[in-house]
């Protein structure tokens, strides 16, 4: 792995995954992404090529691809709510965008390609812990596209002498998640506590869920791109569960703020509980996570706030 292309690369898990690609000396890193909802202040002083381009483009792609061996695809219209809101964009952009990415990456010789996934394919819950042989039945046309994408590489795989990993992220939190992050519970909790406005939970916060750290994301996909003739889709979660009202005693640790905590009636179609089964990515990519959440929560709250100070001091600036 020399030259990689990370489409998406200027996004959440994109930004987190360049930082590690580049502590691991991987030579040539080139990122494509239209920033619609990544940053370019998340690659900020990173030695990076940064194509702005959509990933619907073949020109751009062709020109972010060239000379690259590993393509990371993460660039997506991410969440359900934005595609029940939009669903014709979500699959022009999840699958159009994948299926182009996937040509664009045959044409030019790319050995590995590790798609970003996610565990939205399963749709309503059967059984516990989710191993890969769950039923797909993808409730929103997010889960859909994501799916209808993660087919598409493994055809590919078949087909042509590629190698394509998926990887289905569970829960992920962490550094250069933002509170306007399609609806996830740990970055709007972080808003509401840093703000000391108090935190809703639907139903008894008894419910569970497998929260999987940004960096162990990254090295999940740094390792399935190194793993040599996998192709495959793998659950990518830390394979433990916690309460609703467990993760907000450890925000309020990791804070040092308590909150005040309301109870509402429980949302229509929240799954109860979820559980990753990570036998077959620890058995294959060797992938292991090592975050504790109480650890990732410190260092995911110390960004949030220094990410609001600096907010407040850009606003003051722009102001005066
Ligand atoms: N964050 C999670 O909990 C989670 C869970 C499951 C799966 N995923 C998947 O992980 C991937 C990354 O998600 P994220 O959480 O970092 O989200 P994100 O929104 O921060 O990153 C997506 C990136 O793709 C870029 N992008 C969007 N449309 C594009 C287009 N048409 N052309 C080029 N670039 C485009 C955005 O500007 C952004 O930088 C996505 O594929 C998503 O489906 C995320």
């Amino acid at each position: 792995m020399r030259s990689v292309l990370l489409t998406g690369g200027a996004g959440f898990i994109g930004s987190n995954l360049v930082r590690l690609l580049l502590r691991e000396r991987v030579e040539n890193v080139v990122v494509l992404d239209n920033l619609t909802s990544g940053y370019r202040r998340n690659l900020d002083g990173l030695p990076v090529r940064v194509v702005e381009g959509d990933v619907r483009n073949r020109d751009a792609v062709e020109e972010a691809i060239r000379g690259c061996d590993t393509v990371f695809h993460l660039a997506a219209s991410v969440g359900n709510a934005r595609s029940i809101a939009n669903p014709i964009e979500d699959a022009l952009v999840n699958v159009l965008g994948t299926l182009t990415v996937l040509e664009a990456a045959r044409d030019h010789g790319v050995k590995k390609l590790v798609y970003s996934s996610s565990a939205g394919i399963f749709g309503e819950l059967k059984q516990l812990p989710i191993d890969e042989g769950h039923p797909v039945e993808p409730d929103t046309p997010y889960g859909c596209s994501k799916l209808a994408g993660e087919k598409l590489c493994l055809s590919y795989a078949k087909l042509y002498p590629i190698s394509c990993v998926c990887l289905r992220y569970f829960n992920v939190y962490g550094p250069m998640q933002r509170y306007d992050a399609y609806g996830n519970v740990i970055p709007i909790f972080a808003h509401l506590l840093l703000h000391g406005r108090p935190l809703t939970v639907f139903g008894d916060g008894e419910q569970t869920r497998d929260f999987v750290n940004v960096h162990d994301v990254a090295r999940a996909n740094f390792l399935a791109a190194r793993a040599s003739d996998v192709s495959g889709a793998f659950n990518i979660g830390s394979a433990t569960r916690v309460s609703i009202n467990e993760l907000i005693r450890l925000m309020e640790h990791a804070s040092g703020v308590r909150p005040e905590v309301r109870y509402a009636s429980p949302r229509e179609g929240d799954v109860r509980d979820s559980l990753a089964d990570i036998s077959a990515a620890r058995a294959k990519l060797n992938f292991e996570p090592n975050t504790r959440l109480s650890t990732g929560l410190t260092e995911y709250m110390d960004w949030f706030r220094a990410e609001l100070e600096l907010n407040d001091a850009l606003t003051q600036r722009n102001g005066s």
